[in-house]
């Protein structure tokens, strides 16, 4: 049997389930081609059939592919899988996830099917999908808690019907690593089939698990395993990849399988999602958190730097941290510009980079080193379609008594059109808020503010990410600038515009 394990990204799909998460068209392309740079199997780029956006952009990034299979998911319905069909048709290499809930609690409080439907559902859509594809992936939804005959009486059928990769959710998040290890077991011992099979885990994150119980999965006969970047995702998320693929790498010893992840791309991948996504990955988080490499003790940091090894089971650069850097300065040209971004895996355009070095230029007046997370947040944040589409042109603000703050905010649309307004609030960030408020004319409730730094030092930029609610919207913006109000001022634009872009997409229907 083969050693690799399979890469399901589902970030675009599941990962969207994130509250608060909706990526635009633009992002979803970029995030989809960095995927198949970082070596994923498969994308499950959306779901066709909930919303014009989503089958628009499974379309677009069925084009942009050519290495990664593009997946689309169905529920056991012929429109959702007329929908995977025509949104993929143009993929090198198409693939359809069809699905249907099968535990008692879901049949009977969702579905109001009884088991004998739900087995003629899946021996008929799954034979349809069959008749457009050759690779269909079936799930059997809540499958760890569906009674272990029926599931397995499930998977048969939709074996039988030609399903070749049966995925197995842990949808709620609910089972342990030997439970959900002995469900791979049962199936791989006790499902006929005359094609290969191959056995896919997909888990959620509920009690802190998903990862656990993916890796009992591989130790159980699975070769496929599914989950986003970061773990984003419904709730509390799903498998984490990246700590798969360096879990599997790091512990070949005991797990004898690989990936084919291209582990350099590691954080690049990670940063790009957290950007888009608009959620800071924790400090501690394993593998792309900004402490996974930092020693703090003494007694670490000696050991450190006598061996690396005595504290490190995998290096920075293993999964492309960069400790050593050579910063970029006020000096330096657009020729050391151009290399820097060449070696930080940027292919930018003469004309982006000719926007870029300027920015760069106007960061490097104000912080004596422009280091390669300066670099990394000022590209992601001008490649980013909503920041192009309203630019914070000017913001004034000035004291007027008991506490007010009065501000002035000027914004300029992409084509040059400048809007204007001011307000007052009681501190300066909510006067810079309602002011963009009346500009957009719109009520909006700010759920979440943070910030942080891009770097270290007292020049540091600072990053600011906000949570808006409009109308039963929730969107979320970043914004980065030496100037704290500044920063916050474009984040909360950024915000406003990303409204502006998810309510030209049709409100859809969630798995
Ligand atoms: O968690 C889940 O059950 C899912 C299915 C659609 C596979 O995401
Ligand atoms: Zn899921």
């Amino acid at each position: 049997m083969s050693n690799h394990i399979q890469i399901f990204d589902t970030t675009l799909r599941d990962g969207e389930q994130t509250p608060g998460v909706s990526f635009s068209f633009d992002e979803r392309l970029k995030i989809a081609k960095q995927l198949e740079k970082w070596g994923v199997d498969i994308i499950e780029a959306g779901f066709p059939a909930s919303s014009t956006g989503s089958f628009q952009s499974v379309e677009a990034i069925s084009e942009a592919l050519s290495t990664t299979a593009v997946c689309g998911l169905a529920r056991c319905v012929k429109s959702d899988i007329d929908a995977v069909y025509e949104a993929t048709k143009k993929a090198a290499l198409p693939r359809i996830h069809v699905f249907v809930a099968t535990s008692q609690i879901h049949l009977e409080s969702k579905l109001k099917m009884t088991q004998d439907e739900v087995l003629a559902s899946i021996k008929e859509h799954v034979a349809y999908a069959k008749d457009f594809f050759d690779v269909v992936q079936f799930s059997p939804e809540d499958a760890t808690r569906t009674e272990l005959p029926f599931l397995i009486d499930c998977v048969q059928t939709a074996v039988d019907a030609g399903a070749s990769v049966i995925n197995i959710p842990d949808t709620v998040g609910f089972s342990y690593p030997s439970e959900y290890g002995k469900i791979f077991k049962t199936l791989l011992e006790t499902i006929k089939t005359d094609h290969e099979v191959i056995y896919s885990a997909h888990c959620h994150d509920d009690l802190g698990l998903a990862v656990a119980n993916s890796m009992a999965a591989i130790e159980n006969g699975a070769k496929r395993i599914e989950g986003t970047i970061n773990g984003i995702g419904e709730r509390a998320g799903n498998t984490a990849l990246e700590e798969v693929a360096l879990g599997l790498y790091v512990r070949q010893d005991h797990y004898n399988n690989q990936s084919k992840i291209n582990l350099a791309e590691t954080k690049q991948t990670s940063d790009l999602i957290s950007r888009y996504a608009g959620i800071r990955v924790p400090k501690n988080k394993a593998i792309v958190g900004q402490n996974a490499f930092s020693h703090e003790s003494g007694i670490h940091q000696d050991g450190v730097l006598k061996n690396p090894e005595t504290y490190e089971i995998m290096t920075p650069q293993l999964v492309g941290v960069k400790t050593t850097e050579l910063p970029l300065g006020k000096l330096s040209g657009k020729h050391a510009f151009a290399e820097k971004l060449v070696n930080l895996g940027y292919d930018i355009d003469v004309d982006e980079q000719k926007v870029l070095f300027k920015q760069f230029k106007e960061i490097a007046d104000k912080k004596k080193a422009v280091t390669d997370r300066d670099i990394h947040a000022l590209i992601q944040g001008t490649s980013h379609e909503q920041s192009a589409i309203y630019q914070v042109e000017t913001l004034q603000l000035q004291f007027v008594s008991n506490g007010l703050q009065s501000a002035v905010v000027v914004i300029k649309d992409k084509d040059g059109n400048i809007y204007q307004d001011s307000s007052i609030g009681t501190g300066s960030i909510l006067a810079v808020y309602n002011a963009v408020d009346r500009i957009f004319d719109r009520e909006t409730e700010l759920l979440d503010y943070s910030i942080d730094s891009v770097t270290e030092g007292s020049d540091a930029q600072a990053e600011v990410h906000v949570q808006l609610k409009i109308g039963n919207q929730i969107v979320s913006g970043v914004g980065i600038d030496h100037d704290i109000l500044l920063a916050s001022c474009k984040s909360y634009v950024e915000a406003q515009a990303k409204y502006i872009a998810d309510i030209s997409k049709e409100e859809g229907i969630h798995s």
